[in-house]
């Protein structure tokens, strides 16, 4: 007897099974009530009184093995709750993908190098603003209609507190802090009560520059703009400065670079005209850098501002305004190959 329950401790090392039926089958081989060792535990009912201490020992030794063998064979396909296959080794591990950078980051990215390559620094300033850095320092008349409800989202009138509805209130922040030379720019998110549609949205973003020295003049400002246009869309293009009004610049101008899709010939981007608006500028009002206390006898500069989503749509010819916020993965990852 003690060599055949040898023998089994031998076997039952060995044991192994590869699905969850299987070690059922095993169970019921070696621990049910016929199987092997409950066999075991039977005849040694049978033995002689001298040897069952001797039998006894290593007929428990067994039990327990072939116990603990068993259920480990089934831990191993407890864990599916099919209960069929256990875990696959074989299978190829879950990857991490890499993400992209948001089209709108890659355009402010790339609008921010060129502007350095200028000179420019980059400054920031609160997206909840007051009507002083918003409106007043800039000149807006009280009655203006960009101060109405229905264009500016106001988180309480008195005191005042509302969401800015353009970067300029960054130049107020950076003239108040700084005294010129000012050359810098201001990246940010702005918010309009605009209808959400495919060309509008009540959130977009975007870059404001800002130059102040002794003796800026607009043709400073032009070639600024053009050297820009170029660097961002290609040595082609081609701009245009029309006159325009901004209660904060005198004079003003709107921008228009030549049509990035045909180049000018027209097109229905550039409604037939050959030419599309990208931005507002124009030279700083005395009025202006007085509320910032710059005297405008000595200092002159000029200011652009220009929508982020806007250019971005122009240079990757993107449809509808609504693709920037909806985080759709489909349309994300397109712009893997594009940005640093
Ligand atoms: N702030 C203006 C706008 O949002 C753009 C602008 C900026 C115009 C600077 C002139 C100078 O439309």
């Amino acid at each position: 007897m003690l060599d055949r329950i040898n023998q089994l401790v031998e076997e039952i090392k060995s044991l192994a099974a590869s699905s969850a039926e299987e070690a059922e089958n095993l169970r019921i081989k070696y621990l049910s009530k016929k199987g092997l060792v409950s066999q075991l535990f039977d005849e040694f009912k049978t033995i002689p009184n001298e040897q069952k201490r001797e039998v006894g020992k290593v007929l428990n030794v067994l039990k327990t093995q072939a116990l603990d063998k068993i259920n480990e064979i089934k831990e191993g396909f407890a864990s599916n709750g099919q209960g069929e296959v256990g875990a696959d080794l074989s299978l190829p591990g879950t990857s991490f993908e890499l993400g992209s950078r948001h089209p709108l980051s890659i355009v402010k990215n790339e609008i921010v190098e060129i502007f350095s390559r200028l000179g420019f620094n980059v400054a920031d300033g609160p997206e909840i603003e007051d009507d002083h850095h918003v409106f007043e320092a800039l000149n807006f008349p009280p009655e203006h209609p960009a101060r109405d409800m229905q264009d500016t989202f106001f988180i309480a009138t008195n005191p005042d507190v509302l969401l800015r509805t353009h970067t300029s209130s960054v130049q107020v922040r950076v003239m108040e802090k700084q005294a010129p030379p000012i050359r810098a720019i201001f990246p940010g998110r702005v918010f309009r009560n605009e209808a959400i549609s495919a060309r509008a949205h009540c959130i977009f973003h975007q870059v404001e520059g800002l130059y102040i020295d002794k003796n800026v003049s607009f043709a400073d400002l032009k070639q600024t703009l053009l050297y820009f246009s170029k660097e961002l869309f290609g040595a082609d293009t081609k701009i245009r400065l029309r006159p325009s009004y901004f209660p904060f610049t005198e004079p003003s101008a709107e921008m228009d670079i030549s049509c990035t899709l045909c180049g000018g010939k027209g097109c229905n981007v550039c409604k037939y005209t050959g030419w599309v608006e990208i931005l507002g500028c124009g030279m700083v009002d005395p009025a202006v850098l007085e509320a910032s206390n710059i005297d405008s006898n000595e200092y002159t500069g000029f200011a652009f501002g220009m929508g982020i989503e806007r250019i971005t749509m122009l240079k990757y010819q993107i449809k509808d305004i609504r693709l920037f916020f909806e985080n759709d993965k489909r349309f994300l990852d397109q712009f893997k190959s594009a940005g640093k």
